[in-house]
């Protein structure tokens, strides 16, 4: 292990918000999209986005020490990482970006120390209506949500369809699927198979302008709707967000509309036996401090499927971080 300088260390995570803070600015103005393959001033890109010549320079110019940005003389162009906050990028991470940077998770930020404290989570204090009705009321953060989950799930959803044999499911059902960014991907891997996506309905509007034919829309609430009859169903990214209690409700409920030959296929990033750095484990206090969630161990998984009523056969890893759990009715 390299030898560090413990003063760095304690200085770069007390002031470490603030070059975030930056690119969450600088994604929320759109610097990126006003910035085509011409150099351009700070001053000439200030005009573009309404912002102070002399402010967005200062921001830039710290960015561009990361990467984001390449600064020549007193012009910025584009690198590999500054396209991604283009909005017009394949793999655009602008609305990953802005999900970081909205009020419903900067606000949850300022009351960490009281989940610290109570293990409730942040938002309890920052958005007392709760995560979900929060995204509901405020559409413009919801479709940010939205589309930072199919950035987030883009690479995991080829790597899930092709690491595992979906072709024998005649219905694949998606609990909690958002957009059916993973559901398209494994329709398209499958062409025999039909998808169900189910999620909240004013999530499920925005998928509908989706075009996907061989899927369905089920709107509906994890803990008072019954879920679809399917051959396989898929939990990717959901019981994380979710404690003890909550996740082995949408278990049951799963395990209640299951015929006796389904499987269960729940899709995460396994907690890490390395004591190493991993984003699992920061993935692991944004769960905590958001929903009072987080993201479990394989053992963890196994005693949660068996109190459930499924019984764990086998962890697929797949070429991105995630892995599918695959799990039968007990
Ligand atoms: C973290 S996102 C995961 C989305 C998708 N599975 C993926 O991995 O990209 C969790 C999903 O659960 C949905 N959700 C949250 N609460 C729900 C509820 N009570 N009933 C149904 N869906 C819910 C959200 O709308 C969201 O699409």
């Amino acid at each position: 292990m390299p030898e560090v300088n413990p003063f760095a260390t304690v200085r770069q995570l007390a002031a470490g918000y603030i070059v975030p803070r930056c690119l969450h600015v600088i994604a929320n103005l759109g610097v990126a999209d006003v910035l085509d393959e011409t150099p351009r001033t700070a001053a000439e890109l200030a005009e573009s986005v309404g912002a102070h010549p002399d402010a967005l320079w200062r921001i830039l110019r710290v960015l561009s020490t990361y990467g984001l940005f390449a600064l020549q003389g007193d012009q910025f162009s584009h690198t590999p990482a500054s396209r991604l906050l283009r909005s017009d990028h394949p793999q655009s991470m602008r609305s990953f970006v802005r999900m970081f940077a909205s009020p419903l998770y900067w606000n949850a930020y300022g009351e960490l120390e009281y989940t610290a404290q109570t293990e409730r989570p942040a938002t309890d204090k920052s958005t007392p209506n709760g995560f979900w009705n929060y995204l509901e009321s405020h559409p413009d953060e919801g479709t940010i949500f939205d589309e930072a989950m199919v950035t987030k799930s883009r690479a995991a959803a080829a790597a899930i369809a092709s690491s595992y044999d979906f072709s024998g499911f005649e219905v694949v059902g998606d609990i909690g699927g958002g957009l059916g960014q993973v559901l398209r991907a494994i329709m398209n891997a499958s062409p025999n198979s039909k998808g169900v996506l189910f999620d909240l309905a004013h999530v499920l509007e925005k998928a509908k302008y989706i075009p996907s034919e061989r899927i369905t829309f089920q709107a509906g609430d994890f803990f008072s709707d019954t879920f679809p009859t399917c051959d396989a169903y898929l939990l990717m990214d959901v019981i994380h967000d979710w404690g003890d209690e909550a996740a082995m409700a949408i278990l049951k409920a799963v395990r209640r509309a299951a015929p006796a030959h389904a499987k269960l296929l729940v899709i995460e990033l396994v907690f890490p036996d390395d004591p190493g750095p991993d984003w699992a484990k920061v993935l692991d206090v944004n769960m905590l401090a958001l929903f009072g969630g987080r993201q479990r161990t394989l053992s963890e998984y196994r005693a949660l499927l068996e109190s459930a009523g499924f019984s764990l056969q086998r962890k697929i890893d797949t070429r991105a971080e995630h892995s599918i759990l695959e799990a039968v009715v007990a």
